[in-house]
């Protein structure tokens, strides 16, 4: 939807060199404290799988818990966050990803998910895909079925949307 892409890249802030020289940062605090776009981007995922059996929205940590939650809670289904390292308490799996320098690691519950779970991961941006291509092999490996990856904002660039395809995950982007 085009008028849905226009008004929430109006309502996405552009800091440039940030957090370093050459980088432009899609900043989505101004569009989670406007109150009509953030409901707009949060009805758009939802409604995008309204026809569909989900059984869980996974949220990526940290902007992914702030939508993730918010779509579980318009489709009323479960939220389950993935984690960075050392922050959820029961027994975790986990996978190291690759960042721009070094590396990180997301965690999720064994139990996080129902049997046969058909889950919605989300995350407010993709850009390399690294983190969310952990967060979709976390729930693979907890037995759940990835419907599809939902973002609001994707940096086509770099390549991250393309890698999650090409691991036959479905992507959903509401801007690019
Ligand atoms: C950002 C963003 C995504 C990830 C995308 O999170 O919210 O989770 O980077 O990058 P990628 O596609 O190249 O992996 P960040 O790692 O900055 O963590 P934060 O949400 O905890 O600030
Ligand atoms: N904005 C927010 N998070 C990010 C970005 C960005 O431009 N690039 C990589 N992670």
């Amino acid at each position: 939807d085009p008028a849905l892409a226009e008004r929430l890249r109006a309502a996405i802030r552009t800091i440039p060199d940030y957090p370093k020289p050459g980088i432009l940062f899609r900043d989505i605090t101004t569009l989670l404290s406007n109150g009509p776009a953030f409901q707009d981007a949060v009805n758009a995922i939802a409604g995008r799988f309204a026809d569909e059996r989900i059984d869980s929205v996974a949220g990526i940590e940290a902007r992914g818990f702030v939508l993730g939650g918010a779509v579980a809670h318009a489709m009323g289904v479960g939220f389950v966050p993935i984690r960075k390292s050392g922050k959820l308490p029961h027994r975790t799996i986990s996978r190291e990803y690759a960042l721009e320098y070094g590396t990180d690691r997301l965690e999720v519950h064994i139990d996080a998910l129902p049997d046969n779970a058909r889950v919605l991961v989300i995350d407010d941006l993709i850009a390399t895909g690294g983190t969310a291509l952990a967060g979709v092999e976390l729930v693979e490996e907890l037995g759940g079925h990835v419907v599809a990856a939902a973002f609001v904002i994707d940096l086509p660039d770099l390549g991250g949307a393309a890698r999650l395809a090409a691991r036959d995950v479905h992507v959903e982007i509401l801007l690019s």
